[in-house]
């Protein structure tokens, strides 16, 4: 038996700019997704995720299911040919709340439990470079940042078409995630900006650039621990997000509320529309934080900063 754990991710500075080759930074977060795979005497792939009332479903390689989907992209990219060679049982567990890249989570820890199961001797590049084609065969579209923050764990400098590097983040942060508790589809959003940049190029090229001075000057105040400086950047990126039109009302009305409460910073988190905010507390505003969003009918949690993927049990 082979167990492992990865993490959700947050992506915190550059979304949508990231698929044009920004750079962006995202993290980890301390909601795990746990994927284990036990030896079966036949010659049959089995799928048991009990968190989505899934039992017993035999691998065809064609599934519509999204979880289903992307474990079987996952296991034809790392096992290949030899897949017929082999019967399994593939069972996941997810701690994960909505919004954290639960699809991402699946990819890493499958691919590494497959890694150990097969003992095929990937290393960590190696194994990115699987988990982003997965992403990428599945859903079409992204820089590849998710399965990347996964996979490596902690604070991530990501760029598309290049290894993540890990950054040191000395200063004790406490960030706030907040659901609207409305579901965006990504590639809509991806799909939306592509279309504006298409119609007006010149805009876009300075809308990147900007985002990409965010980007870097959030860096530095991560690695001085300028909370305050970091916090600027979150309000000021939050603002070219809105302006690029992938807010929502409700995540305006979140990130506002959080930052009435005290937050020192606000920004949506992700492709937008919907789905999840972030804000920066200090270590007194977090629970008054948390109420605002939950009183403007946000999914309040507060969130860690996680390690990446790990062997659990051999
Ligand atoms: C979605 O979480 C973030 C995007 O930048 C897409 C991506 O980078 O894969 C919109």
């Amino acid at each position: 038996m082979v167990k492992t754990s990865a993490p959700g991710k947050m992506m915190f500075f550059g979304e949508h700019a990231a698929v044009y080759g920004i750079p962006c930074i995202a993290f980890a977060v301390n909601q795990r997704l746990y994927c284990s795979i036990n030896k079966r005497k036949d010659k049959r792939i089995i799928f048991n995720f009990p968190d989505i009332g899934l039992m017993d479903y035999e691998y065809t390689g064609s599934s519509e299911d999204k979880r289903v989907k992307f474990i079987e992209a996952a296991i034809k990219n790392t096992v290949g040919d030899k897949i017929s060679d082999f019967g399994f049982e593939v069972e996941t567990r997810s701690e994960m709340k909505k919004g954290v890249g639960t699809s991402s989570a699946c990819v890493v820890a499958m691919v590494a439990a497959l890694n150990e199961f097969f003992k095929l001797g990937l290393n960590r590049e190696q194994m990115f470079g699987i988990c982003y084609k997965t992403v990428l065969d599945v859903q079409g579209k992204g820089s590849g940042y998710d399965v990347a923050t996964s996979l490596y764990g902690g604070f991530v400098k990501y760029t598309k078409g290049q290894l993540p590097i890990p950054m040191d983040c000395p200063a004790k942060l406490h960030l706030v995630m907040g659901h609207t508790n409305i579901k965006a589809d990504t590639v809509s959003l991806i799909n939306q900006v592509a279309e504006k940049k298409q119609k007006f190029p010149h805009f876009y090229e300075e809308i990147f650039r900007l985002t990409e001075n965010c980007v870097l000057e959030a860096e530095n105040r991560i690695k001085i621990g300028d909370l305050e400086g970091l916090a600027d950047m979150m309000n000021f990126v939050h603002g070219i997000l809105n302006g690029m039109g992938v807010s929502h009302p409700k995540l305006e009305e979140l990130i506002f509320a959080s930052r009435n409460a005290g937050a020192l910073g606000a920004k949506l988190s992700g492709a937008g529309g919907g789905d999840c905010m972030i804000a920066l507390a200090s270590d007194t505003t977090v629970k008054a934080i948390m109420a605002e969003i939950e009183k403007k009918g946000g999914a309040p949690f507060e969130v860690r900063v996680d390690e990446g993927v790990r062997i659990e049990d051999i």
